[in-house]
């Protein structure tokens, strides 16, 4: 059995972020999404894995998973030079999967629990395809499949405008080769890619077998801003513990499940977990407050931040209240005591200030 995971695409809804990252690459509670998937991956005991990578963002998903020495396992990369559709990604990824059943897994999406039930199951009852299915509350965002009586699946369909049911597909599917034959027979949707829900349709209609399982754990699917929050949130809420490898000094408090990295300072302020705060940062006379990551080299000074996740050596100084908020690398927020009441931005394409 192989691993397909897909990292490629253009993350176009996380500008400005990831004009300079990649999209699978940005962090939930200080750790890249992309690499929860990879250890679900490890856990189901699949070894053989394949990434998908684009020509924009590939080199820093390369630089950040290496040769793949941190899960004790080998990673073939393969471009695919447009991000034409899942389906497609698979088209490219044909000489690596060769004639081998495979799981398929979105490098943005995070599932509770891991995936090697799913995959257990799938080598037990050996069907054609097996897709989750998670309840949504706007399935018209995902694709949506459509069950009988008896809970088989009849259709699927992408980014349905008059959804059949709140069942969207999430971005975990396993297959035979026979997939490859369906994709093979599918042309581009009106979005102008080969979908991988048209495929499992295809499948369907060609009499292959298509199992579903409905997910009752959480689903992060990490597309947008507030999706990344939310990722945020429920993964320190849910998988924290508390952890202090940095120094806290004696007039600071730390309150429930805190993790402090290595070469951090805590100075004359509050914590109150769920927080995550990586290796090498100051915080300083501050109020850090749930649910929120503050990644390496970052310095805080009185500020007070709440559900928000601050990026690699940023510098955040004087702010009241900084709330849901994502702020990019090496950036710096900072308001000036007593001078001139205006606001002073110097900031990149695609940015978004809100006052
Ligand atoms: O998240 C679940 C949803 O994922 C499913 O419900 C949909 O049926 C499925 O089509 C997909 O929809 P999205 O529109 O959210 O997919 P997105 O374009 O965000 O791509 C998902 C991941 O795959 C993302 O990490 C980028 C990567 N990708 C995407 C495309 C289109 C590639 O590697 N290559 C591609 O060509």
């Amino acid at each position: 059995m192989k691993a397909l995971v897909l990292s490629g695409g253009k993350g176009t809804r996380l500008k400005p972020l990831t004009n300079t990252m990649a999209k699978q690459l940005l962090p939930v509670a200080n750790k890249p999404i992309l690499f929860y998937v990879l250890d679900q991956v490890m856990e189901a005991g699949i070894t053989d894995i394949g990434i998908i990578i684009s020509p924009e963002t590939g080199e820093w998903v390369k630089q950040a998973v290496g040769n793949g020495s941190r899960w004790n396992t080998e990673i073939t990369y393969i471009r695919q030079d447009e991000p034409l559709g899942l389906a497609h990604a698979v088209k490219t990824a044909k000489d690596f999967l060769d004639d081998s059943p495979f799981l398929m897994f979105l490098g943005d999406n995070l599932i509770h629990g891991g995936v090697k039930s799913f995959v257990d199951e799938f080598r037990k009852h050996k069907p054609d395809a097996l897709v989750l299915l998670k309840e949504v509350a706007d399935p018209r965002l995902f694709g949506v499949a459509e069950l009988d009586k008896s809970g088989k699946i009849v259709r699927l369909v992408e980014k349905p405008k008059e959804p059949k049911s709140n069942l969207a597909l999430v971005g975990v599917y396993l297959f035979t080769p026979e997939i490859h034959r369906a994709i093979d027979q599918i042309k581009p949707s009106w979005r102008g890619e080969l979908e991988i829900t048209d495929a499992i349709q295809k499948l369907f209609d060609m009499g292959n077998d298509i199992r579903s399982h409905i997910l009752q754990g959480w689903w992060l699917d990490t597309g947008k801003k507030d999706d990344l929050l939310e990722a945020n949130r429920v993964v320190l809420d849910d998988l924290l513990q508390r952890s202090i490898r940095g120094e806290v000094d004696s007039k600071s408090q730390l309150h429930g499940r805190v993790e402090i990295g290595e070469g951090t300072k805590v100075e004359n302020s509050i914590i109150r977990g769920p927080v995550s705060i990586a290796e090498k940062c100051l915080i300083k006379d501050s109020h850090i407050s749930p649910f929120t990551s503050i990644a390496s080299g970052s310095r805080i000074e009185c500020s007070y931040i709440e559900h928000s996740v601050i990026l690699d050596d940023c510098r955040v100084c004087n702010i009241e209240r900084l709330s849901d908020s994502i702020i990019g690398r090496n950036t710096e927020v900072i308001k000036h005591e007593g001078g001139i009441r205006a606001v002073q931005l110097f900031i990149g394409d695609d940015a978004r200030v809100e006052l």
